[in-house]
């Protein structure tokens, strides 16, 4: 399979990024940094998540933040949804696209959501149906689609079978989640044959979280395999406060250096994306955290 010429990058760091933050983000904040990625020439940008303020405290500005943001730029933001609750509020604040969040591991499921695999299948459907309803799209993830945090290593056929299912209910994109980021190339190669058996793989994403520093390493190996849509963490903020131990995702401005090297196509300009992460950064009180934001800084 060749590699691809474009690349889509799904921008998730205003929601799995500041999920993950000690502090909570002040929403004014929050929405400027989204304006500065949607600046930089990201097209998806998972804007935030539209679950129990008691679990993630740093999401309960959810509608807030979709209220603020600017509409008919070409720019989609995505939000979390859990369950139904979530999603009509979601559609309430101005959603025009939601993801649900499943995995393939029932501790790590159970952890994150409080219910079953099956439960949270079960709790998705009326959520397909009210988006159908509403013409909202559905993205579907796979959580621990290469390790669980607490159950170890997971079997591929596990992950392809879950992905399937949401395919199936009505997901347009699967992105399989290596939430604890402690896979390596030849596991992710081998998620991906295996997944692509039962979704095609022009709708499987990648979601490389950096734990171990394998993300490029497995973005490349994915590449090679003609997937063409990663998510991606500008300064590579993030991690999921129910997976102990995570690190952020794979920083924004480390993939998008590669893809340039590459000359993959992605829409996105390298230094207004650096401008990005170096202004939450500040805000966050750190220096930038992407391996070229701080070759930049030195050079
Ligand atoms: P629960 O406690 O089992 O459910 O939580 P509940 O129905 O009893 O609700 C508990 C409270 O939350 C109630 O409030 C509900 O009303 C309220 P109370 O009556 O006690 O005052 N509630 C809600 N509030 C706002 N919005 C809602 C909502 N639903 C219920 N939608 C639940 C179940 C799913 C709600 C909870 O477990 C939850 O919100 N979990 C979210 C956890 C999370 O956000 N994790 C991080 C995102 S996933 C991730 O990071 C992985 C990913 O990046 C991919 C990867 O890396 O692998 C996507
Ligand atoms: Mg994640």
């Amino acid at each position: 399979m060749a590699i691809p010429h474009r690349v889509c990058i799904v921008e998730v760091g205003p929601r799995d990024g500041l999920q993950n933050e000690k502090q909570i983000v002040p929403t004014a904040t929050k929405i400027e940094f989204i304006q500065r990625l949607a600046a930089s020439g990201l097209r998806t940008i998972e804007a935030t998540a539209f679950v129990s303020p008691k679990w993630v405290p740093q999401m309960a500005d959810h509608a807030e933040v979709m209220r603020a943001l600017p509409r008919g730029h070409g720019v989609t933001y995505p939000v979390l949804v859990p369950n139904l609750r979530g999603f009509e509020a979601a559609l309430a604040a101005g959603a025009t696209e939601v993801a649900v969040f499943a995995a393939a591991s029932e501790t790590f499921s159970q952890r994150n959501i409080n219910c079953t695999i099956a439960e949270s299948l079960d709790r998705f459907t009326p959520v397909f149906v009210a988006a159908r309803t509403a013409d909202i799209p559905v993205r579907g993830y796979v959580s621990c689609a290469l390790t669980c945090p607490y159950e170890g290593d997971v079997d591929p056929i596990r992950v392809a079978e879950i992905a399937a299912m949401l395919f199936e209910s009505g997901c347009f994109e699967i992105s399989l989640g290596d939430t604890i980021g402690a896979g390596t190339p030849n596991r992710t190669q081998a998620l991906i044959a295996a997944t692509a058996q039962r979704v095609p793989l022009n709708k499987l994403a990648g979601h490389f979280h950096d734990t171990y520093g394998q993300a490029l390493a497995n973005i490349y190996a994915s590449l090679e395999l003609g997937m063409h849509v990663f998510d991606a963490s500008v300064s590579g903020l993030g991690g999921c406060p129910y997976a102990p131990g995570a690190a952020g995702n794979v920083a924004t401005e480390d993939l998008l250096y590669m893809l340039n090297g590459m000359g993959i196509e992605t829409g996105v300009d390298l230094d207004r994306l650096l401008a990005a992460g170096s202004f939450i950064c500040g805000e966050l009180g750190r220096q930038p955290q992407s391996r070229v934001g701080r070759a930049r800084q030195k050079s």
